[in-house]
C-alpha cells in the first residue's frame, strides 16, 4: 500500500506585496514533496499586492480590514470565520502585519506559522529590519516560527543568518533577508504539512522526510 498523504490545505495571510506567498505557490507547483494547495489568501488590506497574485491564479481571496469592524474582537472573529470557511489545515502568516490572539489561534493549534525578518528573539515587532540596522548588528536574518499568543515569540522552526553590510539600506538588507525567507518558509510549511515537526514546549525537532512518501 502506498503511504498516501492527502494534499494539505493552506490559508495564506498577507498584508504586503506577497513575495513569500509567491514563493509558497512556486514550491507547491514544483516540489513533489510539498503536497499542499493554497485554498485561500486573506488580507487586512484591500491594496495588498498578495491579493492580486492570488487572483491571477484564481485562488479565492478574503479581504478583512480592521476599520470595517467595531473593534478588534469583531474583526478577528470575522477573519477567523472567513478563513475557516475554506477548511485550511495550516495557516501561513506571510507578511501579515496584524497581531492575532488566542481566539484566532485556537482554531489551528500549532498549525499557524509566521516568517519574521530577524533572528528571534532579537528585534521582535513590526520593523525588525530597521531595528537591526539602528542597533548596528553585523548579522541579522530570518526566523520561521509557530505562532503563539505573544508577538514574534512561538517555537522556532528554522532560522538563517544574513550578514549586514556597511552600506546596507533598509531596502537592500530586507531584500537579502526575503531571498532567504523565500527558501526557508516553503521548507518549513512543507515539513509542517507532512507532520515532520515534533514540538516539545519551545523546541521543534525535524524528522527526516519519508523517501517513500512522494
Ligand atoms: C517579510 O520579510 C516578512 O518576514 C515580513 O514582511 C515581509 C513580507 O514580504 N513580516 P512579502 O509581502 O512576502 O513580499
Amino acid at each position: 500500500m502506498p503511504n498516501f498523504v492527502p494534499a494539505r490545505r493552506l490559508a495564506v495571510l498577507v498584508s504586503g506585496g506577497g513575495t513569500n506567498l509567491a514563493a509558497l505557490l512556486t514550491a507547491t507547483d514544483v516540489d513533489p514533496g510539498f503536497d499542499a494547495e493554497v485554498v485561500v489568501v486573506a488580507s487586512d488590506r484591500r491594496d495588498a499586492g498578495g491579493l492580486e497574485r492570488a487572483r491571477e491564479r484564481g485562488i479565492p481571496t478574503v479581504v478583512c480590514p480592521l476599520g470595517d469592524y467595531d473593534d478588534r474582537v469583531a474583526w478577528e472573529e470575522a477573519l477567523r470565520r472567513d478563513v475557516e470557511a475554506y477548511r485550511p489545515d495550516v495557516v501561513v502568516l506571510a507578511g501579515f502585519m496584524k497581531i492575532l490572539t488566542a481566539r484566532f489561534l485556537a482554531a489551528w493549534p500549532q498549525r499557524v506559522v509566521n516568517t519574521h525578518p530577524s533572528l528571534l528573539p532579537a528585534f521582535r515587532g513590526a520593523d525588525a529590519v530597521g531595528s537591526a540596522l539602528a542597533h548596528g548588528v553585523k548579522v541579522s536574518g530570518c526566523t520561521v516560527h509557530l505562532v503563539d499568543e505573544e508577538v514574534d515569540h512561538g517555537p522556532i522552526v528554522a532560522q538563517e543568518a544574513v550578514r549586514v553590510l556597511d552600506d546596507d539600506t533598509h531596502g537592500t538588507l530586507h531584500e537579502r533577508i526575503k531571498a532567504v525567507e523565500h527558501r526557508l518558509l516553503p521548507q518549513c510549511v512543507a515539513a509542517l504539512c507532512d507532520d515532520r515537526l515534533e514540538v516539545d514546549d519551545r523546541h521543534v525537532r525535524w524528522r527526516p522526510a519519508d523517501p517513500e512518501a512522494s
